[in-house]
């Protein structure tokens, strides 16, 4: 199978399909969001807390979201992949923001890199479009700013703030940004934001206006059991189903239910047996 490209994407975005967008964190959900219908696979730094427990995206070694991406792109074979800049890897020197993306270029499969933020990274997202990688960006609520902004909150509500937003929107358009993800924004901002550019939105929390929309996988699913954000529409209770299951086996092994010695075990000729005893 040949793995699709932007050219791919922008395809859809012209013929104004929506587009569908689902993170992955490890190899199964890799795999998982490969053999499925959606258009593109996000793996997003959300996976640090989502799949690793840490209680923000800022802690996340860039080494440990690194070997998350490997296990990934294992089981990607056709989608077209995004794969973000995490919180440390990217700000500190153009030098160190091209060598970590350089790192996640070189596995191969990753179509572009998003990066959180407008005008403070406009060298570095200028670099990485001039080095011939596609670059993503994310405006309105930028989970790696959650500290200055008080919380993961909605963005964008009053005016003022909704101009700011449409001033980075056009800026990252003008930079060459591919693809711009706008998280948790009113769905007017969202919509207003999507008809006054001319490239992909991706929306989280922004309506049903955007070209393309985002779930993280392990919300889609119901795999925490934990309340979701009010943008998050979960498709099942894998959470739930799961725990029923181990528990289900465990009742099982405690009652001699399982294994069954015909259905799951391996034969001995009686001879045999015979012979060893
Ligand atoms: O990390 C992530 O999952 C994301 C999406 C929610 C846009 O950045
Ligand atoms: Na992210």
């Amino acid at each position: 199978v040949r793995q699709h490209t932007l050219a791919d994407i922008n395809k859809l975005y012209n013929s104004k399909t929506p587009i569908s967008v689902v993170t992955a964190h490890d190899y199964i959900t890799g795999r998982l969001a490969d053999a499925s219908k959606v258009d593109i696979v996000l793996i997003g730094d959300s996976l640090a807390m989502v799949a690793k427990g840490f209680p923000s995206t800022l802690e996340i070694p860039f080494d440990d979201y690194y070997y998350s991406c490997l296990s990934v792109l294992r089981g990607i074979s056709s989608k077209y992949v995004i794969a973000d800049l995490p919180f440390g890897s990217f700000e500190s020197s153009l030098e160190k923001c091209v060598e970590s993306a350089m790192k996640l270029m070189k596995l191969g499969k990753i179509g572009s890199l998003k990066i959180e933020g407008s005008y403070e990274f406009t060298r570095e997202i200028s670099r990485l479009i001039q080095l011939g990688i596609p670059v993503t960006g994310h405006i309105g609520l930028q989970p790696q700013k959650f500290n200055a902004l008080g919380g993961y909150k909605v963005q964008g509500k009053l005016s003022t703030d909704a101009v700011e937003l449409y001033k980075q929107a056009l800026f990252l358009q003008d930079l060459g940004c591919s693809m711009l993800v706008l998280e948790c924004i009113p769905y007017k901002l969202a919509k207003f934001l999507t008809d006054n550019l001319r490239i992909p939105t991706i929306g989280i929390g922004a309506g049903q206006g955007t070209s393309a929309q985002v779930l993280v996988m392990s919300d889609l699913l119901g795999m925490l059991n934990e309340k979701s954000a009010k943008f998050v529409k979960p498709y099942m209770n894998f959470n739930e189903l799961g725990l029923n299951a181990v528990n289900s086996y465990s009742e099982d092994v405690k009652s001699h239910a399982f294994p069954n010695d015909h259905t799951h075990g391996y034969v001995m000729k009686d001879q045999e047996f015979e012979d060893f005893v």
